[in-house]
């Protein structure tokens, strides 16, 4: 049975305990790809950060708030897999405090510092065995293929997922697939749910 691990969803970096910077991902595509997986039969684990989307049966889940949470989780659970899918909205930077106690205002403005969280995908690419299947999402505005094939051989990934900004929140997606033997496949807009099983159907391959 081939083992899969999807991480999904934001993450949220903390400023204060009642406070966070995150982004909008809604953690749909990551949801589809794990319902996807379960109906090819895979034994699926999804590493989820905050959304309000059901857990696909028979899908393990394992919610996470921060990148590092993300990051520990995804270490733990890396080895065993076959097919990893990194389809979460990491937060590239976090606070590089977070203050124990609800930050008051006191009339003047607020510089907060931030310091980068560690990339996930990168870290994985470097333990990755050969046996097994590493697929990274790229979101972009500008220079897509570009920048996504940038990242297809940065993250040592075997497949990059191309798509562009206005996939976040909702129900549709639009991607190119790359592949590390430099295809590029072009696949028309479709819900995220048929999407994922063309996915899929390309990386189990
Ligand atoms: N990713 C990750 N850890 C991070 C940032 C990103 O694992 N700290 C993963 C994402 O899950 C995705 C891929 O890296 O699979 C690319 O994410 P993306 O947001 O498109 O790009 P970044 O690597 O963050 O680069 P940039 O923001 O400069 O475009």
């Amino acid at each position: 049975m081939t083992k899969m691990l999807i991480t999904a969803g934001p993450t949220r970096e903390y400023i204060d305990p009642v406070r966070y910077l995150s982004n909008a991902s809604s953690g749909k595509m990551g949801y589809a790809l794990a319902s996807a997986g379960i109906k090819l039969g895979c034994d699926v684990t999804l590493i989820s950060g905050p959304v309000s989307l059901e857990v696909p049966k028979d899908v393990k889940l394992i919610p996470v708030e921060t990148a590092r949470e993300m990051q520990i989780a995804c270490f733990k659970h890396f080895k065993s897999a076959d097919v990893i899918i990194m389809s979460a909205a990491v937060c590239d930077y976090r606070p590089l405090v977070k203050s124990k106690n609800k930050i008051k205002k006191n009339g003047k403005n607020f510089n907060l510092k931030l310091v980068q969280n560690p990339d996930i995908l990168t870290s994985l690419g470097k333990k990755k065995g050969k046996d097994q299947t590493l697929v990274g999402f790229s979101l972009e505005t500008n220079d897509l293929i570009k920048n996504a094939n940038k990242k297809l051989f940065s993250k040592k990934c075997d497949f990059i997922i191309a798509n562009m900004s206005k996939a976040v929140g909702s129900n549709y997606n639009k991607v190119w697939l790359l592949s590390k033997n430099g295809d590029v496949v072009n696949i028309p807009k479709m819900s995220k749910d048929d999407l994922s099983m063309v996915i899929l159907s390309y990386i189990l391959k």
